[in-house]
Parts: C-alpha cells; structure tokens; sequence
C-alpha cells in the first residue's frame, strides 16, 4: 500500500505539472481526488487495516501527505497558468508616443571646428594636430621673435618647469596655432595646404580674454603663390561660412612672421558696416594673416627662393561669435559650462 500511495503521488504530481490550462488541472483534481479518484478510493480502503498495530494510522498519515502534496501541486501550477495569461495580455500601445531622453549636443566650439574644418577640406587642405606643449623656438624663434623682442610680451606665454633644451629653449603653452606653421613645413615638402584647429594658452583672464582659448591656422606653400590667393581664400571661407551678403577686408598690419602682414575685419552683421553700438567702427576683427617671411620659410627647411606661400591664424571662438553677430559681454561664460548659455547654441 505504501508503494501504491507514493506511485500515485508522484504520476500525480508529473501530470499536473504538464497541464497547460485550469481545465486540465481540475480534470486531474477529480482524477486523483475526486469522490472516484485514484487516492481517495486508496483512502477508502483504509477501513480495511486491522485496528490496533500502529499500521492504519502510519497508512493515514501517508495518505494525508499525498493528498496535501497533490493539492501543493496543483495550487502552484494554477498559479503558473494565470500569470502566463496576464502576461499574454498585457497590453502595449506602439503607436503612444515615446519618452525621449534628455538629448545633448556639441559644445559651441566644437560645432564651430565641425563647420570650419570641412569648408578647408573641400579645398585640399589637410587637418593636423601638433603638440599642445611646445618648445620656444617653434612658437617664437623659427617665427622671428627672438628672446627679449617686445613683441612676445604679447602672447603671456605661461612657462613650463622643466629643463630648458640647449637649442630649442624652454618649453611653453602653445600660445598661438602658429607653432605649427614650422612643424609642417619640416613634415612635408610643398605644396603645403595645412589646416591646424587646436587649443591656445595665455597668461589671461578679462571679460574678453581666456586663459585657454582656440585658433585655426592655415599654411599655403607652393611655387608662384601670392597675395591674390591669401583674399581667394578669404572669400570662399566668409561666404560659406558666414553667408554670400557679408564682407572682409584686409587691413594692413605688423607681424613677425609675415610679410606683408593683414589683420583680417568682418563687417558686423547688425549693422552691415555702417557703424552701431556693438561695432563701432561697423567691423570686427577676426584674426590676423599675411605672405609667409622668408626667414621664417627657411626656418622651416624650405627655400624662399624657389616657394612662396601665406598663413592666416584666427581665433575660433571669435570667428564662430560674428556668424551670429553674437558680441558676449563677457566670454568666459563659454567654458563655464552654464547649460542656460550652451543650450542655446
Ligand atoms: N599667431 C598670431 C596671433 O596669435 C595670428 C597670426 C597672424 C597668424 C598672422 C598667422 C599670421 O598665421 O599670418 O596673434
């Protein structure tokens, strides 16, 4: 009888668990627990063990625990059916719309060099990148401004402290793009069309000044180049990059490495050159330029005699300010990563 009670239970057990909805399950109920089923006629049979030996009550309580597993068994797979159904009806809307995530984009810099870079591109120049930390005499030296000329007072270089190299001086903050100028001449020979957009230091911090800020140089070498190219340039980059209406003009100028040298003005886009409040004079400066010195083209392995070429060097926060004729009062706000400001670009 023992082996009968545990044989019922575990077929029992078996088929509960393979039935798949709530009539299967009560149809097994009645199968082993009914007035008919298999377990109660077992338990029907109970009567018949003699009273006395100990026997019909051990049989009683196999009998109670089968009864009790079997029901265990059929309580939790009624719970497994129901909650596969919930699932299956759980119902989603597609067509609802979604929740977006806060989405971010590009700080404004960033988006200035992804619009700068591109227009250079198109023209065959080449994007390169050259140390932040540089040695005096690429930054200085190689561009005709030697120890002591007033002229580096200028560029509030900040100094690194480590040994100085017997040839090359100490090492600086790159404090202009220009640095660079020398470094492709050495990488490559003409024709050179280099374009290098990268952060510059200086010793400042105003409301128009800070102390890490950005320029973009570009470096054109090549036989019979001249000031008519330098102004081509010039005027393919401001009507693509600020719109076909605006204007430039080139205004004479002194620097070391250039000659003649540029500053290079954009008419204000609030008043178009006439002259406002936020202008003054009806233009803004954007950077400077010029015909490549020949002292500074030897300086960079190449023979003025034989090559000419022009270089321009423009800071990239100014630059991206005037296609909005943005004039901030203060510019440092730019990398004080306020999202009210940067939001807005
Ligand atoms: N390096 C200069 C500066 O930071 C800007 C400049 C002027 C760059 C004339 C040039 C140039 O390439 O030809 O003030």
């Amino acid at each position: 009888m023992k082996k009968q009670i545990e044989q019922i239970k575990s077929v029992a057990e078996k088929e509960i668990k393979k039935a798949q909805n709530s009539q299967a399950i009560e149809n097994l109920r009645i199968k082993y627990l009914g007035r008919k089923g298999k377990l109660t006629q077992v338990i029907k049979k109970i009567s018949q063990i003699p009273k006395g030996k100990g026997q019909r009550r051990e049989m009683g309580i196999l009998l109670n625990e089968a009864k009790k597993k079997i029901q265990l068994a059929i309580a939790k797979q009624n719970q497994i059916i129901k909650r596969k159904k919930k699932n299956k009806n759980t119902w989603i809307d597609t067509t609802a719309p979604g929740q977006l995530p806060p989405i971010g984009h590009f700080h404004p810099i960033t988006l200035a060099f992804r619009e700068i870079w591109p227009l250079f591109e198109r023209l065959g120049f080449t994007l390169v990148s050259y140390p932040e930390i540089e040695w005096e005499w690429f930054a200085f030296e190689a561009l005709n401004m030697p120890t002591g000329h007033p002229a580096r007072d200028d560029f509030e270089t900040f100094f690194l402290d480590v040994k100085p190299h017997s040839k090359l001086g100490e090492m600086v903050l790159t404090p202009h793009t220009s640095s660079g100028q020398i470094r492709e001449m050495r990488r490559i020979n003409p024709p050179v069309r280099m374009i290098n957009i990268a952060k510059c230091y200086r010793l400042n911090w105003d409301n128009t000044h800070t102390p890490m800020f950005h320029q973009f140089e570009g470096l054109v070498i090549d036989k019979n180049i001249n000031l008519t190219h330098l102004k081509g340039i010039f005027e393919y980059f401001t009507k693509n990059f600020y719109g076909p209406e605006r204007k430039i003009r080139l205004r004479p100028f002194h620097f070391q490495f250039t000659e003649p040298s540029f500053e290079v003005d954009i008419d204000c886009p609030i008043c178009h050159g006439r002259g406002c409040r936020v202008c003054k004079s009806g233009w803004h400066e954007l950077g400077g330029a010029g015909m490549i010195h020949p002292q500074v083209l030897k300086n960079g392995g190449i023979d003025p005699k034989k090559y000419s070429g022009f270089a321009f060097g423009w800071g990239v926060e100014r630059t991206y300010m005037m296609k909005s004729g943005l004039k901030l009062n203060d510019i440092r706000i730019l990398y004080e990563n306020d999202l009210r400001f940067v939001e807005q670009f």
